[in-house]
């Protein structure tokens, strides 16, 4: 009796030593849980693979793009593994606020409207939104979209800047490629999209769509974390310079820009 009393302290004292060195880095990365074995952690990414060249779903079903590459490359140097979570672009921030994703990656514009909400990691992408029209249209820059049917992704920083113009009518398509068939079958005058998508989109209808030359924005691409996630910011900001200065970021780019083209 004593004995079986004795082991069942040193059970719960053991069981109690787990708990605690399980805990601090269990929260965000689904870790190793008790009485499991130790594998590597987790890192979650949100985004919306519909969004070549940053992020879309291969043939084989795989997600592909820049920002699928800078993830894994984080995940390798720091011991990670990367999840990938494809979700509406408009979800992913709640994702990362509501702590189902880790980090939110998906050719995200830094906006106050969104700094309100998370935490940006340094911008690594800088981006501009532009218009793209069927090749005989009279649209020829911004002005002339007053009054006009835009087609926009969703949510994006495309959305919230057509949506602005005096008169307009919007129609807000879930995927990116969804507003660009739109283009190409009359039902809206216009696309705002961010200009390496519009690249790749356009690319697949070459003899119908172009891209005006004036760009309408400019825009900082980063990642964005749950606010006050302080050690995950400060890995990625680590990373991302890293990477930025060892030109990994730039052969990643390479593969990836123009591919289109
Ligand atoms: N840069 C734009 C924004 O932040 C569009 C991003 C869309 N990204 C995507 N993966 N669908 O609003």
């Amino acid at each position: 009796m004593k004995k079986l009393t004795s082991f069942a302290f040193l059970l719960s004292i053991l069981m109690s030593l787990t708990l605690i060195s399980c805990s601090p880095s269990e929260e965000d990365t689904g870790g190793a849980g008790i009485g499991i074995p130790q594998h590597t952690k987790k890192l979650v990414m949100a985004t919306n693979a519909e969004f070549p060249p940053f992020e879309f779903k291969a043939e084989d079903g795989s997600y592909q793009g820049i920002d699928v590459e800078i993830m894994q490359a984080i995940c390798k140097a720091t011991g990670r593994e990367l999840v990938v979570e494809d979700i509406a672009f408009d979800s992913i921030i709640p994702a990362v606020t509501s702590g189902k994703a880790d980090c939110g990656v998906a050719g995200m514009t830094i906006t106050e409207d969104r700094l309100r909400n998370v935490d940006f990691t340094m911008p690594y992408y800088e981006a501009f939104q532009v218009i793209v029209v069927p090749k005989d249209s009279a649209i020829q820059g911004t002005d002339d979209l007053k009054g006009k049917r835009i087609g926009v992704q969703i949510g994006t920083t495309g959305d919230t800047l057509a949506s602005d113009i005096e008169g307009v009518s919007m129609n807000r398509f879930s995927k990116g490629a969804d507003a660009i068939v739109a283009l190409t079958q009359n039902k809206v005058d216009a696309v705002v999209i961010d200009n390496e998508p519009a690249k790749a989109f356009v690319a697949k209808n070459a003899d119908k769509l172009v891209i005006l030359s004036e760009p309408l924005t400019k825009e900082s691409y980063a990642m964005a974390v749950k606010k006050g996630n302080n050690e995950l910011l400060s890995l990625l900001n680590t990373q991302i310079e890293r990477m930025m200065n060892d030109g990994t970021m730039a052969s990643i780019r390479a593969k990836y820009e123009g591919a289109a083209e």
